[in-house]
C-alpha cells in the first residue's frame, strides 16, 4: 500500500514514572506493548525500556539539559510523521509528561495535525523521590501545601516569584535545580526563609543508584560540593525534610551490599 493511502496511527504520550520500571502503570505497560515505535528522551532508564517488545523500533531523542538532541519543533514534527506513516508511536517521557515535560505542546501539535492520541499520566518525580527518601510532601504537622517548580537557569538567573515560595508551612520542590542549589538556597533565604531551613537533595531517585543529601539551606551546597551527583537530582525544601531520618524506607543496592559486607564483617569477626 502507498504511504498516502495507509490509514493514520495513533500516538500514546505515556509517563514511565522516575526511574523504578515497578512505578509504571498498567496502563503504560499496555501502550508500550502495542508500540511499533518508541521515541524517548534521556531520563528514560535502560530497565524501562525492556518493556518494550523486542521488534519495537527504538528512536532516541536525546534532551541533554544543556543540548537537545532533536529541537522540541523536530520531535513533534517526527511524532506527526510517524503517526502519518500508520505507526502505533510510543511516546515515553520521565515521570509525567505534562509536570516540566513539555507534552502538551507535543499534543498541541497532534491535535492540529488531526493524529489520534492517548495520554498516560506517569509518576511525576517529586511524588517518586519523596516518597523513595521517606519525605512526604505534606504532612499535617509540617505542610499544608507543597509546590513544583523549574530550578533551570536561564542566563545565569531564576525568574521566580521568590516571596510565593517563601511561605510558612510549604514544601518547596525543585525540578532541574542541579546547577542551581547554591543560587536557589541563597534567593530563598534573601527572602525570608531560615538558614536553618531542612533541605534534600535526591540523586537518582527510585533507582538502585538513588543518593540523599540532608542538610539546611545555610549547608546543603557546601554538603554536596564533593559528592559527584550525577543527574537527574530534585531539591525538596520544607520542614518536612526532616522526617527523613525516621521514615526513610528504600534500600538502594549500593546501601544494601554496604549493609551486608558490614554483616558479614560482624558474623566473621
Ligand atoms: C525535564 S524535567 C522532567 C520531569 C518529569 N516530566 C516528571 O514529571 O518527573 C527533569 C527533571 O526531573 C527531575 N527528575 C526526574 N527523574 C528524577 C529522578 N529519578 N531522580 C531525581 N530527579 C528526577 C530532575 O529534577 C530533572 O532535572
Amino acid at each position: 500500500m502507498s504511504e498516502l493511502l495507509k490509514p493514520v496511527g495513533e500516538v500514546y504520550l505515556v509517563g514511565a514514572g522516575p526511574g523504578d520500571p515497578e512505578l509504571l502503570t498498567l496502563k503504560a505497560v499496555r501502550l508500550m506493548k502495542q508500540a511499533d515505535v518508541a521515541v524517548y528522551d534521556r531520563l528514560i532508564a535502560p530497565a524501562i525500556l525492556e518493556v518494550l517488545e523486542p521488534q519495537t523500533e527504538h528512536i532516541f531523542v536525546g534532551k541533554e539539559p544543556d543540548r537537545h538532541t532533536l529541537p522540541q519543533y523536530a520531535i513533534n514534527q517526527l511524532l506527526v510523521d510517524l503517526a502519518l506513516q500508520g505507526k502505533k508511536v510510543l511516546r515515553l517521557k520521565g515521570g509525567d509528561p505534562f509536570i516540566f515535560g513539555r507534552g502538551g505542546e507535543e499534543i498541541e501539535t497532534l491535535m492540529a495535525a488531526g493524529i489520534p492520541f492517548q495520554v498516560a499520566p506517569g509518576v511525576t518525580a517529586a511524588a517518586g523521590c519523596a516518597a523513595y527518601a521517606g519525605i512526604p510532601l505534606t504532612h499535617r504537622d509540617y505542610a499544608q501545601s507543597c509546590v513544583f517548580v523549574t530550578g533551570h537557569l536561564r542566563d545565569g538567573a531564576l525568574d521566580l516569584n521568590w516571596p510565593a515560595l517563601v511561605q510558612p508551612r510549604q514544601t518547596v520542590v525543585f525540578y532541574m535545580g542541579l546547577k542551581s542549589v547554591r543560587h536557589i538556597c541563597e534567593k530563598l533565604h534573601e527572602h525570608g526563609m531560615a538558614a536553618d531551613m531542612p533541605a534534600a537533595l535526591i540523586e537518582q531517585g527510585t533507582t538502585p543508584q538513588q543518593r540523599v543529601y540532608c542538610a539546611t539551606l545555610a549547608t546543603l551546597s557546601a554538603v554536596i560540593q564533593n559528592a559527584e551527583i550525577r543527574p537527574p537530582a530534585l531539591l525538596i525544601v520544607g520542614e518536612v525534610v526532616k522526617l527523613h531520618s525516621q521514615l526513610a524506607w528504600f534500600q538502594p543496592a549500593g546501601a544494601i551490599q554496604a549493609q551486608s559486607a558490614l554483616q558479614v564483617g560482624i558474623a566473621v569477626g
